[in-house]
């Protein structure tokens, strides 16, 4: 996988590496089946975020259209198109979730971190967000925190959850 001028530069040797991994995982006229865990690597090496220089490159480095990177990373929450808290805190509020007080949820974590949703704090920790059904509605209500799911949620849970996150 080649890249060329300033694309070049995104890309370390390391990430290249775990690029090429799930690369060759698919047969090579399918290298777009890499785009989910390619966009993984790159939001993770990127502050959370995914620049569009960055998807470009992306595109570029799997040989595809920039189109078929950007209707992946705008279609998916887990995906973020601009810069976010280092802690993203997505909601469900969803219909199972809504049913068992994710409206609370949402409330007391909007008073706990003084921002509302789709905010992030002012000394960058978290963003807060609202998102759809996140599949484990059996344990609603339910967040995510990062890649963690968090699940029968009371107020004292999301206190819990707060104090252990160390930064
Ligand atoms: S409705 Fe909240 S996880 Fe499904």
């Amino acid at each position: 996988m080649n890249l060329t001028g300033e694309k070049e530069q995104l890309f370390t040797a390391e990430l290249r590496e775990q690029l090429d991994a799930w690369v060759a995982k698919y047969p090579k006229d399918k290298s777009q089946s890499a785009v989910i865990p390619c966009l993984h690597i790159l939001q993770a090496a990127n502050e959370g975020w995914l620049p569009k220089p960055v998807m470009d490159a992306l595109a570029d480095y799997l040989a595809i259209p920039a189109i078929s990177v950007y209707e992946v990373a705008t279609f998916y929450t887990m995906f973020d198109l601009k810069p976010v808290g280092k802690n993203k805190i997505n909601v469900c509020t969803n219909i199972s979730c809504l049913l068992n007080g994710s409206e609370d949820i949402v409330a007391h974590l909007e008073t706990r971190l003084n921002i509302k949703l789709g905010e992030t704090t002012a000394d960058g920790l978290y963003t807060l967000r609202e998102v759809e059904c996140l599949g484990a509605c059996c344990g609603a209500p339910m967040l995510q925190l990062n890649r963690d799911y968090h699940e029968f949620l009371t107020k004292d849970k999301i206190d819990d959850i707060l104090a252990g996150i160390t930064s």
